[in-house]
């Protein structure tokens, strides 16, 4: 196999069989931190912050540091690119010093430009579209409680909320990639966008998975084995708070509608949540709720990320097992 520059822009950036290899890592990492140490050296990774972060910051600082690297964690206020520097320009910086590349920030289009400018990899980190490395950790939290990664395949996940944001997104491919039955439940006006759906039922038709979007939050949830919920706010999108409420309120996750849901059916948020909103104390804070193992997983399953990703550009088989 010749060596491949890779990147992870968006959850469809991978196909069904190379996410299992990646969640299987995962799985590794999970039972051993220094599971594998592709950044020894250290070499450095860059992690660049346009939006705030609490779980991303410390698992990819950490993540780096326990893959054997040092993490750059640099935020736009410290930095040109913050000051209107072409990403361009950072890319080419960047790619001469670090391994690999990590951005959180608005645009998809700053990412793929990032992307194009680079000879290392590049991971989206949230976009204002996407957040594939939440939906990995999301999906390795799932083969952690259901019985390994090959259950995923056939599963039923519901996402309700804000359904035309990143996570819906991001589930909607992801989810279709592993042959899930994904559904999506939101209110009029916060729908997928048309061309991410169709992305998604594209996928779906190749992995025996399917797609459902509707309004009707009772439909999406019933006899799903996990649901999903996010902020209704979104980072960026603090100035619609009085108007992002009203609609989501059907839509929250609550005990009655968990009860739609399998018995054995997990609860997970990406966080940060907002209890009394988007999810009720009594749900996150539950039985069914795995959030915690979920934020932990994050740190598993972006090393597996960046290790396969490395292994894919120096050709080293080793690390993608
Ligand atoms: N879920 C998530 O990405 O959390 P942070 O915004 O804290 O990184
Ligand atoms: N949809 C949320 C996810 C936060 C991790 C946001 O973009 O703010």
């Amino acid at each position: 196999m010749a060596q491949q520059l890779r990147h992870m822009l968006r959850d469809d950036d991978v196909t069904h069989e190379e996410q299992k290899q990646i969640l299987e890592l995962g799985m590794k990492f999970r039972e051993n931190r220094h599971y594998h140490m592709p950044f020894a050296g250290p070499q450095g990774v860059a992690v660049l912050f346009d939006k705030p972060s609490t779980r991303t910051r410390s698992s990819f600082s950490i993540g780096v540091a326990e893959l054997g690297g040092y993490p750059l964690v640099v935020d736009k206020s410290g930095s040109q690119l913050g000051r209107g520097e072409p990403v361009e320009d950072t890319a080419r910086v960047l790619t001469r010093m670090a391994s690999a590349i990590v951005w959180r920030t608005f645009g998809q289009d700053r990412v793929e430009t990032m992307a194009e400018y680079s000879t290392v990899p590049v991971v989206n980190a949230l976009t204002d579209d996407f957040h594939p490395c939440q939906v990995l950790a999301d999906f390795l939290t799932i083969a952690q409680h259901k019985g390994g990664v090959d259950a995923l395949e056939g599963m039923t996940i519901a996402y309700v909320g804000d359904a035309a944001n990143n996570m819906a997104n991001s589930y909607l491919l992801a989810g279709a990639v592993a042959g899930m039955h994904v559904r999506v439940a939101g209110p009029y006006g916060f729908l997928p966008r048309e061309d991410i759906v169709a992305d998604a039922e594209r996928i779906a038709a190749t992995t025996g998975g399917s797609i459902l979007v509707t309004t009707d939050v009772r439909e999406a949830v019933a006899g799903a084995d996990c649901i999903f919920t996010d902020t209704w706010v979104s980072m960026g999108e603090e100035s619609e708070y009085a108007v992002r409420s009203k609609p989501f309120w059907p839509y929250q996750v609550n005990e009655s509608l968990m009860a739609l849901a399998k018995p054995d059916a997990l609860f997970q948020h990406c966080l940060p949540a907002y209890r009394g909103k988007e999810v009720t104390a009594a749900v996150i804070d539950g039985p069914q709720s795995v959030v915690w193992d979920e934020a932990e997983n994050r740190l598993h399953a972006q090393k597996a990320l960046l290790t396969w990703l490395i292994g894919k550009q120096r050709d080293d088989e080793s690390l993608l097992l």
